[in-house]
């Protein structure tokens, strides 16, 4: 069996995603998964990288090899739980940790860094590993995400039915792929996922998340934080777009809510930020799909049943799924993403969909560690 593994830890840091995957027929068949834990110091560490602060030189060399052991240590606890041995993974795609994304300066140069020394990966697992997969895209001209794009177009678009997949992580993101498959798939950032959310429930009642969203269904969105936070110039920009954490951030919502002197309910704000999530991803829907494209939902915010019943009331489709009903459960997409992204790198093949990126050119993306 011709396997590969595809590390994930997004915006979200819930967790490192790992998967074990082979491409019988060039569609993903997924073996084994797992959550593998991000410790509350590392989760830390991370968060202090993702904004400016001292020492980050220092800072980031060390959490890079930290992060690469970690990684490490989730490839093991795959192997070990499924019985299979190093030397039958044809390779790692390791997405890595994302500790800034700047692909719109208006001045200066653009670029992205995902950290997560693939070197100490490839040495600790002695399975070739890829990694670095976005910067290559940003040196023809794009943003260097959305890059699930391609994964999307061949896993959900053979069949040559218009469909949108809406991946909802810490940020969100659309695919739009046309009926005709000849038509390029296009796709971008829609803003906030899961992050706002997230945080927002982490500091008011230390939680890292809410379950099913039932905290943001006992309350009511507020209309005029809602407008306010719509405001964002990102919700109004054209594609390629792509954001993050530097962007939508505890300190971006406390901004808004400094507007409103403490006259605001904690659970009232979960209840807009559920609705920031699903309005905001509506809009673009509306905006740049054609009509009655069908709907199919992954990434952890598939999981939240408030958050996924905005979306529905917004009626953007008659048929909204999750892909989990294509065979492949919301939660894993991503890494299995990556898992596709090394075997394109390694047949030298492009990843990238300059459609979505705004690249110049389809390129091979990703640097190869040999095991
Ligand atoms: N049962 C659930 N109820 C509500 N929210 C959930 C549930 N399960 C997962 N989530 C949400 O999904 C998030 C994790 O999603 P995911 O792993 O797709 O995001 P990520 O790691 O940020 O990836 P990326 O940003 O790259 O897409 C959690 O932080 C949480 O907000
Ligand atoms: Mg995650």
């Amino acid at each position: 069996m011709n396997y590969y593994i595809g590390l994930m830890s997004g915006t979200s840091l819930d967790a490192i995603d790992a998967v074990l995957v082979s491409f019988p027929d060039e569609q993903p068949v997924l073996h084994h998964a797992i959550n593998y834990p991000l410790s509350e110091s590392l989760r830390n560490d991370i968060r202090a990288l993702c904004t400016p602060g001292d020492n980050e030189i220092d800072r980031m060399g060390q959490l890079d090899i930290v992060l690469g052991n970690t990684f490490a240590a989730a490839v093991k606890q795959l192997l070990t739980d499924t019985d299979i041995d190093a030397a039958e993974i044809h390779a790692i795609g390791s997405h890595g940790q994302t500790i800034r994304h700047r692909p719109g300066l208006e001045k200066g140069h653009c670029f992205t860094l995902q950290i997560g020394d693939p070197n100490t990966i490839a040495e600790l697992t002695g399975i070739t590993t890829v990694a670095d997969f976005r910067r290559r895209d940003m040196a023809v001209g794009g943003q260097g995400a959305p890059l699930v794009p391609a994964f999307h177009a061949t896993f959900f678009g053979r069949d040559a039915h218009a469909r949108i997949i809406l991946n909802i992580g810490g940020m969100a993101n659309v695919t739009l792929l046309p009926a005709d498959t000849k038509t390029p798939a296009s796709g971008f950032d829609t803003g906030p996922g899961n992050i706002l959310m997230d945080s927002w429930i982490q500091q008011q009642q230390q939680q890292p998340f809410d379950h099913d969203g039932q905290w943001a269904a006992s309350g009511t969105v507020n209309l005029q934080l809602l407008d306010s936070l719509l405001k964002d110039s990102f919700f109004r920009l054209a594609p390629p777009k792509s954001t993050g954490r530097e962007h939508f951030n505890s300190g971006w919502l406390q901004q808004h809510l400094d507007k409103f002197e403490h006259t605001l309910t904690p659970v009232d704000v979960q209840a807009t930020l559920s609705e920031l999530t699903a309005t905001s991803i509506a809009n673009a829907i509306k905006k740049y799909a054609a009509e009655n494209m069908e709907l199919v939902v992954c990434g952890g915010g598939a999981h939240n049943a408030d958050l996924m019943q905005r979306i529905v009331q917004k009626r953007v489709s008659t048929t909204v799924k999750t892909s989990g009903d294509y065979g492949l459960a919301a939660e894993w997409v991503e890494a299995v993403a990556f898992a596709w992204l090394a075997r394109e790198r390694l047949a030298q093949r492009p990843g990238n969909l300059p459609g979505v990126t705004g690249a110049h050119r389809p390129v091979v993306l990703g640097g190869i560690y040999p095991g």
